[in-house]
């Protein structure tokens, strides 16, 4: 509660005659007198999440841009928010990967060894223009969608606003640092086929925020995240093996997130399982031909292969092994966030030598 404290008399009018308002002095019923500890690393969001401060509602009073914990007038504007429930948006880790995401940010003018880069056989510099291509082309949706649903939140989940704000940052990012791969060394950029562009279209026209989230950060960037992951097989050079580790840590929090907002989504909600469900049986057919398109593979088996000549008895071999990576630890994303797919999924799990055990182990743990 505010604090009562006597002033002495103000004036009611201001010198030009127009009525003053000193609610904000003596009349507030917001919570005063707050004095949150910087920690460690100085004074994070999670510092300030203090009393009623740390609260968020399940479901905000109001759809106005007031902050959340101020006083706010019963007639403010009504925005139009229409996601409204904590469950929509909310992860319970959303406000520490905000402070990481602040924390991590890096460019990619200046961080990434671009002065080292030598001249490349033909068929490697082509392979990883290639790829840089497609990931320049797929590394906006992520951006676009959190943009495109961002503004249709509700503002007292400011916290996961922010971070979304982060992740478009990132993708900027990361869409920058491909497109400057592919034409920092001779080569340039490739061949955009309709196929992925497909695939963009079916996440970005996602009916709910919640069908969204899983179509991208659960399906589309965990994907992603595992071809991050093997980027020290994949680069060719130091060069490239520092773009993949810096987006690694990015991509890893952007899949974090949706991981434990559909988690949250699914243990305050259950009805919303099935909707969550629908989203990934269409998107997993649609990811999977996006994974096994011409395109994608070849390159990726050149680069797994060190170029042409070890393509099929390397490349192809190593190409399968991230395959089986990519939907192994997909699926035990899926358990983490309490979606049971191993039911479900139209992916052949026995054909692909999968081992489910691994998947299973997962539900329950928190990343
Ligand atoms: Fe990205
Ligand atoms: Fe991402």
């Amino acid at each position: 509660m505010a604090e009562t404290v006597a002033y002495p008399d103000l004036p009611t009018e201001s010198p030009m005659g127009a009525p003053l308002d000193w609610a904000w002095l003596r009349g507030a019923k917001s919570e005063w007198g707050v004095h949150p500890k910087p920690s460690a690393r100085g004074l994070t969001m999670l510092d300030i999440a203090t009393g009623t401060y740390g609260e968020v509602p399940d479901r905000p009073k109001h759809r106005s841009m007031a902050p959340r914990g101020a006083d706010v007038d019963d007639d403010t504007a009504d925005m139009g928010y229409i996601l409204n429930r904590k469950t929509d948006v909310w992860a319970d880790n959303v406000v520490e990967l905000y402070e990481e995401a602040v924390a991590r940010q890096w460019s990619a003018t200046r961080d990434i060894p671009w002065g080292e880069l030598t001249e490349l056989p033909s068929d490697l510099e082509h392979a990883i223009c290639q790829l840089c291509t497609l990931l320049t082309e797929v590394e906006m949706i992520a951006a676009d969608l959190p943009a495109k649903w961002m503004w249709r939140l509700n503002h007292d989940f400011i916290e996961a606003k922010m971070f979304l704000c982060t992740q478009i940052m990132d993708e900027a990012r990361h869409a920058e640092v491909f497109r400057k791969r592919a034409l920092a060394n001779g080569g340039g950029l490739l061949l955009s086929r309709s196929g992925p562009t497909s695939l963009l279209r079916t996440i970005i026209e996602a009916k709910t925020y919640t069908q969204a989230s899983a179509l991208m950060h659960l399906l589309g960037e965990g994907f992603v995240l595992d071809i991050f992951r093997m980027g020290e097989l994949i680069a060719p050079t130091d060069v490239e093996k520092r773009i993949f580790r810096m987006c690694m840590q990015d991509e890893a929090r952007h899949v974090a997130y949706g991981t434990m907002h559909l988690r949250y989504a699914v243990e305050h909600d259950p009805d919303v399982a099935e909707e969550i469900h629908e989203a990934l049986d269409v998107g997993e057919g649609v990811l999977i031909d996006f994974g096994t398109a011409p395109d994608v593979s070849t390159a990726l088996a050149v680069l797994l292969a060190g170029g042409t000549e070890h393509v099929e008895d390397k490349g192809f071999p190593l190409s399968m092994e991230l395959t089986v990576k990519q939907l192994t630890s997909y699926l035990a994303r899926c358990e983490r966030a309490g979606l049971n797919r191993l039911e479900r999924t139209q992916i052949p799990l026995d054909m692909l030598g999968i081992d489910v055990e691994p998947i299973k182990a997962a539900a329950g743990s928190a990343r």
